[in-house]
């Protein structure tokens, strides 16, 4: 099934309050969050979206207690990789880490671009992990690529080639869980033009009805 919307962006909102709610640890409330990402890409793809990009660590992330930043760059990524993996393989879809890479633990990133390297050729719906991601510095990250290959002019399309993920359109549909109304520096570019649907529940319960 061939879907108008070809790519839904998701800001993960809500899991620290979803699990301080049920008097569980924030990470909890994380790993929850993880796991909801396999129903939700499995019914994007059944419906045939060809991108899902999904806010997994802002830049603006760093800010939070150590520990917290510890579980989501070095323990998160392990759960994600042992569940994605075969997730990937069975449902035909590709996986694909945009985003800075400085600070991000070389363990880290060597299982992210693994689950990158073994879906490349899958043709359903690419996952797009937007780690060590903000808007501005994906912006700035691209004015300065493109000064530094001594370009002249910098228009749209020269702009839009150094993005962290330049195959990806423009968002169709930007979704936020978790009460909150804004973008937080979320692929601000590229949502120029997305509709936006905001809702209450927490992301760790937002499910295919919702
Ligand atoms: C925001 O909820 C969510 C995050 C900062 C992280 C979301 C990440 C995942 C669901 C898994 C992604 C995988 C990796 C490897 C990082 P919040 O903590 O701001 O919730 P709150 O507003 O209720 O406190």
């Amino acid at each position: 099934m061939e879907s108008k919307l070809k790519h839904v962006a998701i800001i993960m909102d809500g899991n620290g309050r979803w699990a301080t709610q049920r008097c569980r640890p924030r990470y909890y409330g994380h790993q929850k969050g993880a796991e909801n990402i396999l129903t939700i890409s499995q019914e994007l793809n059944n419906r045939g979206v060809k991108y899902l990009t999904l806010y997994a660590f802002s830049t603006e992330n760093w800010t939070r207690p150590q520990r917290e930043v510890d579980y989501l760059i070095k323990e998160l990524p392990f759960i994600i990789y042992n569940r994605f993996k075969s997730h990937l393989e069975k449902k035909n879809m590709r996986f694909f880490v945009s985003g800075r890479t400085e600070g991000i633990p070389h363990k880290t990133l060597d299982l992210l671009r693994e689950l990158e390297e073994t879906s490349k050729d899958n043709e359903g719906l690419e996952v797009v992990f937007a780690y060590n991601y903000g808007g501005k510095a994906e912006m700035l990250d691209a004015f300065n690529k493109a000064i530094a290959s001594n370009i002249k002019t910098i228009d749209e399309d020269v702009l839009r080639s150094n993005f962290y993920a330049p195959h990806v359109p423009d968002v169709d549909l930007l979704i936020r869980p978790g009460g909150e109304k804004r973008l937080s520096n979320f692929l601000l570019w590229q949502t120029a033009y997305s509709e936006i649907y905001f809702s209450d529940i927490y992301w760790p319960d937002f499910n295919e009805d919702e």
